[in-house]
C-alpha cells in the first residue's frame, strides 16, 4: 500500500502515521523528520533547508523531490507512507511520474481536517524527542515523566517553526500551496477525508476502518 497522509500543520499527522505503520507494516517517510535529522547532522542539505524551515516557508521543490526519491528507494514491498510530502502540486505531479516508471501508484490519499484556531493550540503545546522524533502535548499528549521521551528519557524541547509567528506562516503557506494537493489527488485517484479535531484513537479507528474496507469488499 502506498499512501499520501495530507493535513495542516499540526493536524496531527506525526501521530496519526506511528499507528498506520504499526498496523499495515509501512516505512514512515516524513520530509520534515527527514530534513530535522539533516540538520543536526550538519549536512550541507540540512544547511540549505534551516532558513526556509525556521522560517515556515516550504524547502525549495527541487531539494525535497531528490530527497525524497532517494528515501522512497528504501521502503519495503508492503510499501510506504508518506507524512509532509508532496507539499506542491509540482511535487505531486513529480512523485507520480517517478512511481510510474516504477509500475507503482499512490493507492490512497488520507486527508487530517482541520481549523487553523485548533492548530495554533496544538503547536504551542507540543513537545517533541530531538532523538527519537517522539511527540508528545502538554496537556493532550503528556509523557509520563514530565518534560522526559517515554522511549529514551531525553529531555524533549519545543519546535523552533511552533512559535506563534512561525505557525501563522506555516498555516499560510499551507492554504496557499499545499491545500490545492486535495483537489489535485480528488481528480486523480481515492482521497478520504477526517475530522482531525477528534480524539487520536477515533480518528485512527476511522482511518483504519477506510483502509480495512477494500480488503474485504
Ligand atoms: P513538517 O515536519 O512536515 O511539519 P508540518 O507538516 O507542519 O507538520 P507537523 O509536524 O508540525 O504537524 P503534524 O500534522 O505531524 O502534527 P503532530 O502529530 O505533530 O515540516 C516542517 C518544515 O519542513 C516545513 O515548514 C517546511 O519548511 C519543511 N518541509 C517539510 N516537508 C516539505 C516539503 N515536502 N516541501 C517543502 N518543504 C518541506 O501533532 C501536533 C500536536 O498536536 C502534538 O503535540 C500532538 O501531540 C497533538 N495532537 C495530535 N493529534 C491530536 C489530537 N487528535 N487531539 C489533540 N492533540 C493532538
Amino acid at each position: 500500500m502506498r499512501i499520501v497522509l495530507l493535513g495542516a500543520p499540526g493536524a496531527g499527522k506525526g501521530t496519526q502515521c506511528k499507528s498506520i505503520v504499526a498496523q499495515y507494516g509501512l516505512l514512515h517517510l516524513s520530509s520534515g523528520d527527514i530534513l530535522r535529522a539533516e540538520r543536526i547532522a550538519g549536512t550541507e542539505l540540512g544547511k540549505k533547508a534551516q532558513d526556509y524551515m525556521d522560517s515556515g516557508a516550504l524547502v525549495p521543490d527541487e531539494i525535497i523531490i531528490e530527497m525524497m526519491a532517494e528515501a522512497i528507494k528504501k521502503a519495503p514491498a508492503a510499501g510506504f507512507l508518506l507524512d509532509g510530502f508532496p507539499r506542491t502540486v509540482n511535487q505531486a505531479v513529480s512523485l507520480g511520474e517517478s512511481l510510474a516508471g516504477n509500475g507503482m501508484k499512490i493507492d490512497v490519499v488520507l486527508n487530517l481536517e482541520i481549523d487553523d484556531n485548533v492548530v495554533a493550540k496544538r503547536m504551542t503545546g507540543r513537545r517533541s524527542c530531538p532523538k527519537c522524533g517522539a511527540v508528545y502535548h502538554v496537556e493532550n499528549l503528556k509523557p509520563k515523566v514530565e518534560g522526559q521521551c517515554d522511549n529514551d528519557g531525553t529531555e524533549l524541547v519545543q519546535r523552533p517553526d511552533d512559535k506563534p509567528d512561525v505557525v501563522a506562516n506555516r498555516l499560510k503557506t499551507y492554504h496557499q500551496q499545499t491545500e490545492p494537493l486535495v483537489d489535485y489527488y480528488r481528480n486523480n485517484g481515492t482521497v478520504y477525508d477526517f475530522d482531525a479535531d477528534r480524539n487520536p484513537d477515533e480518528i485512527k479507528t476511522s482511518i483504519f476502518e477506510k483502509l480495512d474496507a477494500p480488503v474485504k469488499t
